[in-house]
């Protein structure tokens, strides 16, 4: 067991405790990690980043504090299995902010103000004018929550890269200055492309909670069908003859991102597959309403079993805290364990470093140690 783990790929995510998640985060990263957890190939480390969320909700704890359990609900929710998966919450891990500690020296002010998702994000934050020091040097965390557990994948959306990118600089520069200590991670992205930036129901932008165009895991039947029934299509097309347009379609995306063969054979059987539905609709002649129809068909498939598991766990929640709490707990051991490689990289584990003690001044009173119990070899 012990060495079978060791040829396992390390694989780890997280995910900021603001909200409950919803379809976005479902493409983008959860299908993915629950495959890669059940395919048995990797050992997955799944964490809430509180520590994160605080760094643009300093004011607000409470909203993190009433959204880990919702995060931790949708996690077992759609299928991450604490049996398979070390599940954990980022602020119980007190080493990862030793880590950052160390890997901020590696960093400089500029390469974080060029880094483009920090600068998209300080946009959408209104931090230009002043943004909290914690915000801008997120991705130097993000770098210590990743190598504290020799973490080689990481799942994620396409706005994770450029973070990815500048954690994989702070280990080439750690290596090269330290020695090889550190592990470079690189992002998972789903192999669809519309999966990796799935856009809200208003069709325009990507699916954002502050935006008001999710659909969440956790909306019961009736929301999504009504938010599938609002929809936008495309609004050129007027009337049921009129050509369609397919590609700036939200209801086409969705449809690309979720629906198989078999719910055509369930719930739409004139067609084959989405091919041929989307050909009807570029010619002409097939109504928004018949799509909308069967995407919420598609969708409440898709979301039923999540949905129920998440309402069995709600019944259970001291289970799930105690879960969180087991994980940090054996995340922990982990992160301690590479926290102590780095620090006897660098050479702050003075008081075990022999060759140290004594390369300056000889040693005199070595027979006092050991009488005294001292570390003297
Ligand atoms: N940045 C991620 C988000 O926006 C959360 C996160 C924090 C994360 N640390 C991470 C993701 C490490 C992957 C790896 O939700």
């Amino acid at each position: 067991m012990e060495n079978q783990n060791e040829r396992k790929k390390i694989l780890l995510t997280g995910d900021r405790p603001t909200g409950k998640l919803h379809l976005g985060h479902y493409v983008g990263s959860l299908r993915n990690r629950v495959a890669m957890q059940n395919s048995g190939k990797y050992i997955p480390y799944i964490f809430i980043s509180d520590l994160q969320a605080l760094t643009d909700n300093a004011r607000d704890p409470e909203k993190i504090r009433r959204n880990l359990i919702e995060v931790a609900l949708d996690y077992l929710a759609v299928g991450i299995d604490p049996n398979k998966s070390i599940i954990f919450v980022q602020s119980q891990i007190p080493e990862l902010s030793e880590l950052t500690m160390y890997y901020m020296n590696l960093v400089t002010l500029s390469r974080l103000q060029r880094n483009p998702t920090i600068k998209t994000e300080i946009k959408e934050r209104g931090f230009e004018k002043s943004v909290p020091v914690g915000f801008l040097t997120y991705p130097i965390s993000q770098a210590a929550d990743i190598t504290a557990f020799d973490a080689e994948l990481v799942p994620g959306g396409e706005d994770q890269e450029p973070i990815l990118e500048q954690d994989r600089e702070i280990v080439r520069t750690f290596n090269a200055i330290y020695g090889e200590t550190l592990v470079e991670p690189y992002l998972i992205t789903p192999d669809k492309d519309i999966c990796k930036r799935l856009p809200g129901t208003d069709g325009k932008n990507k699916m954002s909670k502050s935006l008001e165009n999710c659909i969440y895991l956790s909306d019961e039947p009736e929301v999504i069908q009504k938010k599938v029934m609002g929809m936008f299509t495309d609004p050129n097309h007027l009337r049921i003859e009129d050509p369609g347009n397919v590609e700036d379609n939200a209801v086409f995306k969705y449809l690309d991102a979720f629906c198989t063969d078999e719910h055509f054979q369930k719930y739409l059987p004139e067609y084959k597959n989405l091919d041929e539905l989307k050909a009807h609709y570029r010619r002409g002649g097939l109504g928004d309403v018949k799509i909308k129809r069967f995407l919420n068909n598609v969708l409440q498939e898709t979301l039923a079993p999540i949905r129920e598991r998440r309402h069995y766990y709600e019944q259970h929640i001291d289970y799930v805290y105690d879960m969180l709490e087991e994980g940090s707990k054996i995340a922990r051991q982990k992160a301690a364990e590479v926290l102590k490689r780095v620090r006897r990289a660098i050479g702050v584990e003075y008081f075990e470093d022999m060759e140290l003690r004594h390369s300056v001044y000889t040693n005199i009173d070595d027979d006092l140690q050991e009488n005294m119990g001292g570390r003297s070899r």
